[in-house]
């Protein structure tokens, strides 16, 4: 009798890892610390390139909200900043775009308050190692009279308060608001069955209401993103996001179809249980450019700007060989997944797990064109 209770404790607490709630997710999802090889500071080239993709988009935001209203104090936040040089690449852009406005009006220099937030388990000291040189090299190529600027980490979950109300005049957000706060709920049926068996998220095979799932769930959380960025940001504030999307709904993602298939692979040659790859699906969305629309009009806190779509290869430098091009692939996501599927299917399958992910990412890109669709949308805060 014991010993059923105690294996039923254990599989709850098993599946409960695998549902992954609202706290296990804010809990366990972090990009790969540190500065190693398998670091994110090491492997965000892909994300770095959708920075770079979106400054257009993210410099004319800036100007419009500094000619509008040209604050004495600007407090600027980059929600889901991670660690590695991006973190301060986008805030070094946004400075250098305010201080070029600053002074083709003729305008004293403003101070800025930047606050660099994450989920607690980021690696925020990374980022503050890198601060005194930041500095330095403000000090080297601003002029006597600017800022001075002010850094800071704020780690808390973006989905919810995070700043005092109408406290920022900027907004800045780059591939982070695809991550869910929680896998949905309506993955399971009654009976606690998994439904999405085999995949980890929408995909080929998934019966139609895991596509429901996952976007009631994006649903959920960016309305409570775009109510907390409503109450913290001052009227006329400007927002940039960034985020992975989707060409049409309901559209099953490849390249975590190819993931759930190396899983796959592993669950028939018994190195992982099949219940294990059954419960496990990833806490990510990626929206269509209508529905991101239609959430934010339907919220009716901001008001669009602009709203653009563009893609980027898996690979980013298509001119790279296939092998080349297929690890880049490889230790870009796992920089990125190896927190959740670490607790997923441990440690020690990760190596195996991501050369035979490698191999499936080069047989997929030399048959087809493999991308990214990606959306940049700016938006103002209404009075
Ligand atoms: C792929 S990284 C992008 C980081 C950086 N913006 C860049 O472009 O390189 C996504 C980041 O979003 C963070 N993130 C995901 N969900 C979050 C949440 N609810 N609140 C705050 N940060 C979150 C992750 O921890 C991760 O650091």
């Amino acid at each position: 009798m014991k010993h059923i209770i105690i294996a039923q404790l254990l599989d709850r607490r098993e599946r409960r890892i695998d549902r992954c709630s609202n706290m296990e997710v804010e809990n366990i999802l972090r990009m790969k610390e540190g500065v190693g090889e398998c670091s994110y500071a090491k492997n965000s080239l892909l994300q770095r390139t959708m920075i770079a993709k979106a400054k257009p988009v993210l410099q004319e935001s800036i100007r419009g909200l500094y000619h509008a209203l040209q604050p004495e104090c600007l407090m600027i936040a980059d929600l889901g900043c991670s660690s590695g040089p991006n973190s301060l690449m986008v805030v070094s852009e946004i400075i250098d775009t305010i201080d070029e406005e600053r002074k083709n009006l003729n305008r004293k220099s403003p101070k800025f308050g930047v606050f660099l937030n994450d989920l607690q388990g980021n690696d925020f000291n990374a980022i503050f190692n890198l601060l005194p040189s930041f500095y330095q090299s403000l000090k080297e190529k601003k002029d006597s009279d600017f800022g001075p600027c002010f850094v800071s980490g704020t780690p808390k979950s973006f989905y919810g308060s995070v700043f005092p109300d109408q406290f920022l005049h900027f907004v800045h957000s780059s591939y982070s608001v695809h991550w869910l706060s929680q896998v949905p709920r309506g993955l399971e049926s009654r009976n606690g069955e998994a439904l999405n068996k085999g995949n980890i998220y929408i995909a080929k095979t998934s019966p139609p209401e895991i596509a429901q799932a996952y976007y009631a769930q994006f649903k959920e959380d960016f309305t409570l993103f775009l109510r907390s960025r409503g109450k913290e940001m001052v009227p006329g504030g400007h927002m940039v996001l960034t985020l992975q999307g989707s060409v049409q709904r309901n559209d099953p993602d490849s390249l975590w179809e190819l993931l759930g298939s190396t899983l796959h692979t592993m669950v028939q040659e018994g190195v992982i249980e099949q219940e294990k790859l059954d419960r496990f699906n990833m806490p990510f969305y990626s929206p269509t450019a209508e529905e991101v629309k239609e959430l934010v009009e339907a919220e009716g806190l901001f008001s669009v700007n602009k709203l653009e779509t563009f893609k980027v290869d898996w690979s980013v430098d298509t001119n790279q060989n296939l092998e080349n091009r297929a690890k880049f692939v490889a230790n870009t996501i796992r920089a990125v997944t190896e927190s959740l599927l670490t607790t997923a299917y441990g440690e020690a399958a990760m190596d195996d797990l991501f050369l035979r992910f490698s191999r499936m990412v080069k047989e997929r890109m030399d048959q087809e064109q493999s991308e990214y669709l990606n959306i940049v949308v700016s938006m103002i805060k209404r009075d």
